[in-house]
């Protein structure tokens, strides 16, 4: 089949490239130039494990080609929309990037085509647009929701073993159509109602941040009582019913997903006269889990102005470059503000911190130049790399009180303290 990829972020890359995988003729469109120079140099413009091969791969096969050209999509059998939908200042889901394609395709399009919606986009709004949109097209174009579940870090695999594909819609020939594009992944193929397919997506990510909360919330409950939340958390979600991932207690949850769709959730909920409660804590307790890291260190270091505190970690999860709502932006912030001194370390996203922070914080090339008379260590960035180190030669280029914040708790803290650091962590 000819499949039009429209917006080559992380979810419209890896749908170009994979679907190129199974054989389909690709076309990935992107309008930023600078993107799409890379991409045809084969070059992916994030860091994704496996993805830059997989692109190369298929472009060397002649599965997949790039344009920034939208008329070019006019003779595909599938057009996806993978474009973004960030937040605005109020929560508000922006969908102007999606409306300004959609502008463009109805006056291109002039053959019969399916249109399949894969950003995220709030419940109703796939009505909206075939109300808005489609009816006053000069062909017949069948629109189809079906969101994508992919995790930075993982994408790949997530791409090729999903625990399901959505597909909500009512035309019986665009579902087969796309049940076919989707036949070579082995994975339940569901169909629903356009509306309640955009209602699973934000439904999934709500839920996953609230289980993120509610241990987060545990765990400071944990500090009070004497509990400790790795114990705790490991036999809780031993229990089939519960579930033992995203039970991690830590800094909150970040990234391009969480943090924009629970608040576009509880946008929506407003909108439409509910009262989300439950979201509204989940969303509060996310920010609070960052508030109360750097209130511990500040007390610890009886106050951080001129305190010199390094920072190993600044992607929002491990995997991956992108600092996106990341926690360590967070508590930077917050840090900077009291006057700290800030040096910082990361693997892969010192660029992308860079381009954010500027001078405002001193960027080291190793966690141990890092740490260099540092006060204090917060590791908020759970990398393979930092559960290998010397804590040992560590606290020899620190200065006292050598403080350790470990905001994933995945540190020895026995070990830690037997050396002489003051170890703090989440809930225990
Ligand atoms: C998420 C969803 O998992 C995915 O299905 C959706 O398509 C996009 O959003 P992603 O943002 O890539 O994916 O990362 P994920 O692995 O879900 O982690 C999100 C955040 O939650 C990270 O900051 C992570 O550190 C945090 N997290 C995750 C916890 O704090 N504790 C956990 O137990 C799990």
């Amino acid at each position: 089949m000819r499949v039009a990829v429209i917006g080559m972020g992380y979810v419209g890359l890896v749908t170009a490239c994979g679907f190129a995988s199974f054989g389909h003729n690709v076309l990935g469109i992107e309008k930023d130039p600078e993107k799409l120079i890379k991409l045809r140099q084969k070059v992916c413009p994030f860091y994704e494990e496996g993805l830059n091969e997989l692109l190369n791969a298929m472009i060397s096969k002649g599965f997949i080609n790039f344009s920034s050209d939208l008329n070019s999509v006019n003779n595909f059998d599938i057009i996806f929309i993978t474009v973004g939908t960030p937040s605005l200042p109020n929560g508000q889901v922006d969908l102007s990037q999606i409306y300004e394609v959609l502008h463009k395709l109805v006056n291109i399009l002039k053959k019969p085509t399916t249109l399949v919606m894969k950003s995220t986009v709030p419940p109703g709004t796939g009505l909206k647009i075939r109300r808005r949109f489609l009816r006053n097209a000069d062909t017949r174009i069948a629109y189809l929701s079906n969101p994508e579940f992919l995790r930075e870090g993982n994408a790949l695999k997530d791409w090729y073993h999903p625990d399901r594909i959505i597909i909500g819609g009512e035309d019986n020939k665009a579902i087969e159509q796309i049940k076919e594009l989707y036949k070579d992944i082995n994975a339940p193929k569901i169909v629903m109602g356009i509306t309640s397919a955009e209602m699973v997506k934000y439904a999934s990510n709500a839920f996953l941040a609230t289980k993120i909360s509610f241990i987060n919330e545990i765990a400071n409950l944990c500090e009070i009582v004497g509990a400790d939340i790795n114990e705790v958390a490991q036999a809780v979600g031993m229990d089939k019913r519960i579930g033992a991932e995203f039970l991690k207690a830590g800094l909150g949850y970040g990234g391009s997903c969480f943090p924009k769709d629970t608040k576009g959730l509880e946008y929506i909920s407003l909108f439409n006269g509910h009262n989300f409660n439950l979201l509204k804590a989940v969303i509060e307790v996310n920010f609070k889990q960052r508030l109360k890291a750097v209130k511990k260190l500040i007390s610890a270091l009886q106050g951080v102005s001129g305190k010199c505190i390094a920072i190993l970690g600044l992607a929002f999860k491990p995997g991956t470059d992108d600092v996106r709502e990341s926690p360590a932006l967070d508590i930077i912030s917050l840090l900077l503000n009291e006057g700290a001194i800030i040096k910082a370390y990361d693997p892969l996203a010192i660029e992308n911190a860079l381009n954010i922070l500027g001078n405002k914080v001193i960027f080291s090339s190793n966690p141990y130049e890092c740490v260099k008379d540092s006060h204090a260590v917060i590791l908020v960035t759970e990398w393979t790399e930092f559960l290998k180190l010397n804590w040992s030669t560590i606290k020899l280029q620190m200065r006292s009180p050598f403080v350790i914040f470990d905001g994933r708790n995945v540190l020895n803290k026995s070990q830690l303290i037997s050396l002489g650091f003051q170890y703090y962590g989440i809930g225990r």
